[in-house]
């Protein structure tokens, strides 16, 4: 099966005129005037296409920045483990876990002592660990022992009713 891009691709300059209304006359107007090269109408039209963030991955919205708002689709095969308690994932800038208790927390993915990767969820000790200096944050980002001082940026998470679509947003 061809992705919308694919056949966004795929559509020749008649089928995009068409889609635009054009009739035939106007169409071999259109093509005609001016240059008078080119009047075929099985030339490659290159349509410009609007990105989906992640395409196929179950993610949409904006994954990064100031204005991060997205979606995760639980039940995508590339997500569905954030179902399990214990559970994490860094999706953009954010790193979400499904933690203790079965709540999710999202919060920056960079440790604030030297903004590196390397968070990870400790479900024994429901806290966030540090691998590269050993900082240890607690899941509402505050920081438990250091050598960070800052806490993690939270951001506000809402799970659906049927607990299958998860947005994190700034
Ligand atoms: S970067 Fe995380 S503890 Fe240093």
């Amino acid at each position: 099966m061809k992705t919308q891009s694919e056949e966004q691709a795929t559509l020749s300059r008649g089928d995009f005129m068409r889609s635009l209304g054009m009739s035939s006359a106007a169409l071999m107007a259109f093509y005609c005037m001016g240059t008078m090269t080119s009047c075929k109408s099985s030339d490659p039209v290159v349509t410009p296409t609007v990105p989906t963030p992640n395409p196929g991955t179950g993610v949409t919205g904006t994954t990064t920045g100031a204005a991060l708002d997205f979606t995760l689709d639980l039940t995508n095969s590339d997500l569905s483990t954030l179902k399990t308690e214990g559970n994490s994932k860094t999706i953009g800038d954010v790193f979400v876990v499904r933690v203790k208790g079965g709540s999710y927390v999202a919060l920056q993915k960079l440790c604030t002592h030297a903004q590196l990767e390397g968070l990870s969820y400790r479900l024994a000790n429901d806290d966030i660990k540090c691998s590269n200096h050993g900082s240890e944050f607690k899941t509402d980002g505050s920081v438990n022992k250091g050598p960070a001082t800052i806490a993690l940026k939270k951001y506000t998470t809402v799970l659906s009713t049927d607990g299958n679509k998860l947005q994190v947003k700034a």
